[in-house]
């Protein structure tokens, strides 16, 4: 899909909610499977990724139906999955896949896990290691990737494990196994990663080992979630306001985990205007309103090395902010950016260069100088968030912007072309579909 941008000449204005989180809706959905009885989950986010999480979750057994505004979803227990008929396709989701790894890893069944092309270039050792040290049986492609072919082990035992790398999917596909291992399973991290799992899973009844730690055969039971809206998805229009001289939008129920706010001390950083209105806990997690209103050029700054965790997701869109602040911003200890949906330290470079940025990369981060940016043609390379970043830095580029590679922005946001246009800026969709230049070379 390509999306052409235009330069706004007048304000962002209004309000938005925007789509639920991603990570609480997997996560909800997994907990909501293993549960016994009823659980009620309001505010999912509807996406491709999430469809994929849900999808798996009906073939292993659970019941679904929507009730009103509640998804109503009827619990098999842990310990009464039904055996998949066929291989459980997780699309574009590396959190669907590293999850139910860890379920499916101590299973009394054998299962399989596919990925789309993006995810079977994604790195699965890191689960797979740790799992197998737990007693698990996984077969990987070579250079372990996906296809993940799992024989399942219901008698895998408890580890304490140091994870290497600061991953909630890491660290939930080991709690998740953790509930069925021998003894308890905890997980400590160099930083500390979203704590989703942490937090919900008390909501269904499991009672948490220290901070991050499960005992093997915990009982869950159905729960009601409400999904706050994704302040993955709300940064894209917290960016773009801080961007467009006059805008003044309020982004309305937006999770403000601590784990995950990384972006508003950011911005804040920056010099932006943004300001929490009615901060409220909701189902566990922190929410609230925030407002943005543009206040001049931004600053260019050092990224803290301790925040990157807590804004692993929103990189791409800090860095096409950069590229029209004043100054230098520098980013490092960011690694992980190039496994995600893309390579996106490389992805963003590369578009960011194309519309006149000077810019350094470097293995783990780069330094950007900000100025004035050119229209022209830049590709997201099927990451969605990447395509996104691209599209709202169209909105003060000097002239149209088109963003090619953008088909998988509905993974995770669906609808965010016409929340864009909504909020007053100009965005359309001029090619639909996938063109994949890769295959047809
Ligand atoms: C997620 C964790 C993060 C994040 C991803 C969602 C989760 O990945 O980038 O979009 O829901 O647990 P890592 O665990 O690889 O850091």
């Amino acid at each position: 899909m390509i999306l052409a941008t235009r330069p706004v000449s007048t304000p962002l204005l209004g309000e938005l909610t925007p789509p639920g989180d991603k990570s609480i809706s997997h996560r909800a959905l997994i907990f909501a499977c293993l549960a016994r009885g009823q659980s009620r989950i309001t505010g999912l986010l509807e996406s491709e990724d999430v469809r994929a999480t849900a999808n798996a979750c009906r073939q292993l057994g659970m019941g679904m139906r929507q009730e009103q505004d509640a998804l109503v979803l009827e619990g098999v227990g842990a310990a009464g999955l039904s055996r998949p008929q066929s291989p459980l396709e997780m699309g574009n989701s590396g959190t669907a896949m590293r999850l139910l790894a860890g379920v499916l890893a101590a299973q009394p069944f054998d299962s399989e896990l596919r990925g789309d092309e993006s995810l079977n270039r994604r790195p699965m050792t890191r689960i797979v290691k740790p799992l197998t040290m737990m007693g698990s049986h996984i077969e990987t492609s070579a250079g372990g990737t996906p296809p993940l072919r799992i024989s399942g082990n219901p008698a895998l035992q408890g580890i304490d494990y140091r994870s290497p790398i600061a991953s909630a999917q890491v660290k939930s596909c080991l709690l998740l196994a953790g509930l069925y291992a021998t003894g308890c399973t905890t997980v400590t991290e160099p930083l500390r990663s979203r704590d989703h799992t942490e937090k919900m899973l008390p909501a269904f009844g499991v009672r948490l080992q220290g901070a991050c730690g499960v005992k093997g055969g915990s009982r869950l039971v159905g729960a009601s979630v409400q999904v706050p809206a994704d302040i993955s998805s709300a940064a894209f229009f917290l960016v773009a306001a801080a961007l467009v001289p006059g805008s003044d939008l309020l982004l309305k129920n937006v999770g403000l985990n601590k784990t995950r706010d990384g972006i508003i001390h950011v911005l804040q950083a920056m010099g932006a205007d943004l300001s929490i209105l009615d901060r409220r806990l909701q189902g566990g997690e922190d929410t609230g309103d925030i407002r943005v209103r543009y206040s001049g050029r931004l600053r260019g700054i050092e990224i803290p090395l301790e925040l990157i965790p807590s804004l692993i997701d929103e990189l791409p869109v800090i860095l096409a902010l950069a590229a029209v602040s004043d100054g230098t911003t520098s980013v490092r200890g960011a690694a992980e950016l190039r496994v995600k949906e893309s390579d996106r330290l490389s992805v963003m470079a590369r578009g960011l260069a194309a519309l006149g940025v000077s810019l350094q990369e470097y293995e783990d981060g780069v330094d950007i100088q900000g100025g004035e940016i050119q229209g022209g043609r830049v590709d997201g390379s099927g990451d969605h968030r990447c395509a996104m970043s691209f599209a709202v830095l169209g909105q003060v580029a000097a002239a149209e912007m088109l963003v090619a590679g953008s088909e998988n922005i509905d993974t995770s946001y669906p609808g965010f072309v016409r929340d864009l246009s909504q909020t007053g800026g100009l965005v359309r969709v001029v090619q639909r579909g996938s063109v994949n230049v890769r295959k047809r070379a």
